[in-house]
């Protein structure tokens, strides 16, 4: 029997490598999206599955639009993604950031209660959510102090997941995963900041990178390693929650140097700090510990570094020198 995965935000980073990988198991992928401009797919196009995915217009603020696509579909697997996932932005629209990340997910919850129990549940928890940490290394039984309203709204998200999976015994499960990146993530985040800067200023189209804190220090994997783990909590007997981590650190810092370099470029020359990219309350440090994910999901993160600095370099500088292929 083909089964049906559901994904909201398949238009985003990570909605675009799950559904690849879904259709490379035989899932039937339906995606759910609201309705934006016209290239909203690219990323789709980019891994090449634009054509193999099934699209719904639908909204997380728009109850019934979730409702009737999950009842239509009864699909054994949903994958919620969708949110309002730039940290910086949460600041400026910390209500619309709270009603996806937090009330969106109930209307997701809600729509399988009542239409469609048997179907299994993701929710695309973060590590923003330790905050200001409080322990060195965070694992699933660190105590929470999200510093942002993006992070509070996805507490919310998190902690209505236990409570379904508690009180209506759904299979609900939470991801609670830190920064990962690809080629694919967008150009607001510091990464893909950086790496298409460094490209820029390699083939002489931009002279300076202005950023905020470069002292920030995150625990930063590949995207397309970390929506296995989506899958693989899917696919165990008992919903649970999993911190999903590479279990090592580096500085914004850090990763400037490893991209321009990478490019025979000092970014000492280039890289200097802009006030207005500091945040109000800021994440200083994030560090997890992938043990449980390790032992019971059998995961662990395929790609190092150096190695996902490399691969994001390459493509934006392919992408400047033919734009027609991106
Ligand atoms: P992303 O690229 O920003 O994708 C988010 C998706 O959500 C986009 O497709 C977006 O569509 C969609 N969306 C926004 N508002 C919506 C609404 N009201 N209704 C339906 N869809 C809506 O984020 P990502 O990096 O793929 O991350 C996927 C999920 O994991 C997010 O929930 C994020 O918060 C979470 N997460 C990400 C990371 C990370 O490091 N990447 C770490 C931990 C958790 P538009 O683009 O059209 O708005
Ligand atoms: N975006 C950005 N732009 N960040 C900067 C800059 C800059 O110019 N300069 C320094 N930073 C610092 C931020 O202050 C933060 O400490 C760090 O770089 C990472 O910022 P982002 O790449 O924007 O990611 P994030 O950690 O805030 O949030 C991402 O990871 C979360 C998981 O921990 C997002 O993907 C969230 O959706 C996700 O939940």
């Amino acid at each position: 029997m083909t089964r049906t995965a559901l994904i909201t935000g398949i238009s985003g980073q990570d909605g675009a490598y799950l559904a690849r990988l879904l259709l490379d198991k035989s899932y039937r992928v339906v995606g759910l999206a609201p309705r934006r401009g016209s290239d909203m797919f690219w990323r789709l196009r980019t891994l090449g599955v634009a054509d193999d995915v099934r699209i719904e217009y639908a909204d997380l603020n728009d109850a019934a639009s979730v409702q009737r696509i999950v009842a239509r579909e009864q699909p054994q697997e949903f994958y919620n993604l969708a949110a309002q996932s730039f940290v910086g932005t949460s600041w400026e629209q910390p209500v619309h950031t709270g009603l996806i990340g937090g009330i969106g997910v109930t209307h997701c919850l809600e729509a399988i209660r009542q239409t469609s129990p048997h179907t299994r549940f993701y929710q695309a928890s973060t590590s923003e959510m330790f905050g200001k940490i409080q322990a060195p290394k965070q694992s699933e039984t660190t105590p929470f102090y999200p510093r942002s309203p993006y992070g509070v709204a996805k507490l919310y998200g998190h902690w209505i997941t236990i409570n379904y999976r508690e009180s209506f015994g759904l299979h609900a499960s939470s991801g609670i995963l830190f920064n990962h990146e690809s080629p694919l993530r967008g150009v607001e985040f510091v990464t893909r900041k950086i790496s298409l800067a460094a490209a820029r200023i390699k083939l002489g189209l931009q002279d300076k990178l202005f950023l905020g804190n470069l002292d920030a220090r995150r625990d930063w994997g590949f995207a397309g390693d970390y929506v296995d783990a989506m899958w693989r909590m899917l696919q165990q007997e008992a919903p649970d929650d999993y911190v999903v981590a590479t279990g090592v650190a580096h500085s914004v810092r850090d990763f400037c140097e490893a991209a321009f370099s990478h490019l025979g470029l000092d970014y000492q020359r280039y890289v200097e700090v802009d006030p207005q990219f500091l945040r109000p309350a800021e994440v200083d440090v994030l560090l997890g510990d992938p043990a449980k994910a390790q032992a019971r999901l059998g995961w662990s993160p395929q790609t190092n570094l150096k190695t996902l600095v490399t691969m994001m370099v390459d493509a934006d500088l392919q992408r400047l020198q033919s734009p027609a292929a991106a």
